[in-house]
């Protein structure tokens, strides 16, 4: 089959290109220079490769780029910068929350998908909103805190310091 043509709003940017039928969106990513997409286990289990689709975090390596054909995606450079950080990225930081750094991009995707639909989240929805992630060393403890950190930060509870 021939590669289809197609157009990826990335990170308030538009890319075209010509993607292969069987090109994951993980692969696409990357090849346009979105390595903070990690690439783990490219099978659906590790997270490591969570995007924004539309609004959504689904795992970019089970998507095929025809099928992402004028979305708009959003990685986790997309969300803060080093020198103007989301909440989320710093709350990590704060939090000891990285360490090799290898899954942190998409476990800040999935916090940021829970907190668009759930400012205030409970520690078993947060917990079950990163359950698709995999995390070799730092341990969900400190993951778990710094999502808990975020949310009060970005949208304090009534009652809350502030
Ligand atoms: S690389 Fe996509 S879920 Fe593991
Ligand atoms: S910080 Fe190393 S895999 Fe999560």
């Amino acid at each position: 089959m021939k590669p289809q043509l197609i157009t990826l709003h990335i990170n308030g940017r538009t890319h075209a290109l010509a993607a292969a039928p069987n090109a994951t969106l993980l692969e696409t990513l990357r090849d346009l220079g979105y390595v903070d997409v990690k690439s783990g286990c490219e099978k659906g289990d590790c997270g490591a490769c969570a995007v924004l689709l539309n609004g959504e975090a689904v795992n970019s390596c089970m998507v095929l780029a025809g099928q992402a054909d004028e979305a708009t995606i959003v990685t986790a450079t997309g969300l803060g910068t080093v020198t103007n950080p989301h909440p989320l990225q710093q709350a990590f930081a704060d939090h000891g929350a990285i360490q090799c750094g290898y899954c942190t991009p998409g476990f800040v995707i999935a916090a940021k998908a829970l907190l668009d639909t759930n400012p205030h989240p409970t520690e078993l929805e947060i917990r079950e909103a990163i359950s698709g992630n995999l995390c070799r060393c730092t341990g969900y403890g400190q993951i778990v805190e710094a999502i808990q950190a975020a949310a009060e930060q970005m949208v304090p509870a009534e009652g809350g310091a502030r």
